[in-house]
């Protein structure tokens, strides 16, 4: 029997049986779990709860809150350390004629986007992930939308703005630069309004 089991039975045999409550499975305290004879609902059994162990849980959660909060702190320093976002060529105009849509992925290999042409002079480009619940969106050039058939949302295609459905943000908007005939992503705005 373990120091804790051998504790709870002494504990209870110095008892008397009508001052025990039973355990709600019926079996006797020294079977119970070990947080049962720590936290026992009789309270002549509560002196028994050893100060070594309300130490040691007070230690342990102290110990959890203080690598919590470290861990929270490197996240936020790394983060401030992030390299700059890259600069990579998406696309030529010539690949995007006027009316026409692409896909292409930004700012790392699983982060797809859609590079959009509405106009001769206007070229947009977005993140594909729905702000909702990250379905993919659709462009719907004639209709100068792009659509979320997940839940019905719909985004403007010029602005990446969310205008109708649970959408509950605008797109968030990767920032362009032409160089000669190359169009180059350089950055990603995320947009709360
Ligand atoms: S995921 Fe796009 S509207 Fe729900």
């Amino acid at each position: 029997m373990s120091d804790d089991a051998k504790r709870r039975a002494l504990a209870a045999e110095e008892l008397d049986p009508s001052e025990i409550t039973t355990s709600p499975d019926g079996e006797p305290l020294a079977l119970q779990p070990i947080w049962r004879g720590d936290f026992p609902i009789d309270a002549p059994v509560d002196q028994y709860v050893a100060r070594r162990n309300f130490a040691r849980l007070l230690v342990l959660t102290s110990g959890a809150f203080v690598a919590g909060q470290a861990w929270l702190a490197a996240k936020d320093l790394v983060r401030k350390r992030r390299a700059p976002p890259p600069r990579i060529t998406i696309a030529t105009l010539k690949d995007i004629p006027v009316g026409a849509s692409l896909v292409f992925h930004y700012p790392t290999p699983r982060d797809r986007c859609l590079l959009l042409r509405p106009e001769v002079k206007l070229l947009v480009a977005y993140s594909q992930a729905c702000t909702h619940l990250s379905c993919a969106v659709v462009p719907r050039m004639s209709e100068g939308v792009l659509h979320c058939p997940c839940h019905q949302g719909y985004f403007d295609l010029r602005t990446g703005q969310n205008i109708a459905g649970p959408p509950p943000r605008p797109l968030p908007r990767i920032l362009l630069t032409i160089e000669g005939t190359d169009v180059i992503a350089t950055g990603v705005e995320e947009r709360m309004v």
